[in-house]
């Protein structure tokens, strides 16, 4: 079947009351976007993306709009991305673990996939000679997430322009998933498009912003790639959604104030589920980020978190399994909702980790 696995279980079985599932911050309300209906435009001009909006994006990276192609959310980015670079029969080399769909999409697109790790014991930190050993002339696309989907982890930038190399010398390119960036606030590194002409970095207003309904995404990359993008869209929409591109227009017009809010929520709660994991030591093992919204702890004493997740059912609330992410043992820890949930839901945990023993 062509599908995302995780997708399909995210939409039916993450949302819960306590929702520690959810890998982005909460959603905004109306009234988180100071807008005016008036200043909402149903058509207009958006055949290769609405321009105002591609130079509030090329401007937060301090890029020129030409870098700049618009797509639906960091989903339909990384596809494009992966469907422009990657022909039946080419070899990728994707991160594990990762992000399910980035895996999927590479298999719809019949490319030959192969992985290298990001292991628990090296800090989610890749080790370069065995990445090496896995780059061919075949090698289209090597595919990282930083910060890292499932453990939070940033991705140094010496190790990013070290793999940056190694690409460009088997004339692949090296797509990086951003999106988590822009939670890191000041400690956030240079996008890694700023490291050379082989990366092309993806991003949205979804998981940081709390706002995933505009489906406002972006891949940056040099010019020419990016035309090659744009033309891959005429395939699929040609023209951009003008309401939510002008609505995203006015969240990046207010993305301090929509920082801001991110930061007052991910704050207390990152110190709640730094205490829960000191607390926990006996039951968690977890390579902890300073900062992040999601973390990817391992059970101790278990091989399968799934029957924690099914404990967890029955107080409303959701966890993911760690077999989503190819490592069963393991759970991924989303706490960038509203802090009283997240306490509450902390309590569940707590009290299932003691009931499973
Ligand atoms: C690494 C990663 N990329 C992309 C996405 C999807 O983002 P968007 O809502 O912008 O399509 C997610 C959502 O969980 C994600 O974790």
């Amino acid at each position: 079947m062509k599908n995302s696995v995780y997708i399909t279980w995210a939409k039916y079985h993450a949302a819960a009351r306590y929702n520690l599932a959810n890998s982005g911050l909460l959603g905004c309300e109306l009234r988180d976007l100071p807008v005016r209906l008036d200043e909402i435009e149903l058509n207009g001009q958006n055949g290769e993306g609405y321009g105002p909006l591609k130079e509030a994006i090329a401007a937060k990276y301090g890029a020129e709009p030409d870098h700049v192609v618009t797509a639906p959310g960091t989903s339909m980015a990384n596809f494009l991305a992966c469907a422009t670079l990657l022909e039946r029969g080419d070899e990728v080399l994707i991160e594990q673990p990762t992000y399910e769909p980035l895996l999927s999409v590479a298999r719809y697109l019949g490319a030959e996939v192969k992985r290298f790790a990001r292991l628990f014991e090296q800090g989610y930190q890749p080790d370069l000679d065995e990445l090496r050993r896995h780059l061919s002339p075949r090698t289209r696309l090597i595919v990282i997430t930083s910060p890292h989907n499932p453990s939070g982890v940033v991705m140094e930038p010496a190790t990013l322009a070290r793999i940056g190399e190694m690409a460009a010398e088997v004339g692949a390119h090296v797509l990086l998933d951003e999106v988590y960036r822009d939670i890191l606030f000041e400690d956030a590194p240079p996008s890694a498009v700023r490291l050379g002409p082989s990366f092309i970095a993806t991003n949205s207003l979804t998981k940081s912003y709390g706002l995933g309904g505009l489906r406002c995404g972006w891949i940056l990359c040099e010019p020419q790639l990016a035309e090659r993008m744009r033309r891959l869209t005429d395939l699929f929409y040609g023209h951009g959604p003008m309401p939510s591109d002008k609505l995203s227009l006015i969240a990046f017009q207010h993305l301090d104030q929509l920082t801001a809010r991110a930061r007052t929520l991910i704050e207390p709660n990152t110190r709640l589920v730094h205490d829960f994991l000191r607390e926990q030591a006996d039951a968690l093992d977890c390579v902890v980020p300073p900062r992040s919204m999601i973390v990817f702890p391992r059970l101790k004493r278990q091989t399968d978190s799934q029957p924690l997740h099914d404990l967890l059912r029955q107080s409303e609330t959701s966890i993911v399994p760690g077999k989503f992410f190819e490592t069963p043992a393991h759970f991924r820890l989303g706490f960038a909702v509203k802090t009283e949930d997240v306490r509450v839901g902390l309590e569940h945990l707590g009290r299932a980790l003691r009931m499973i023993g």
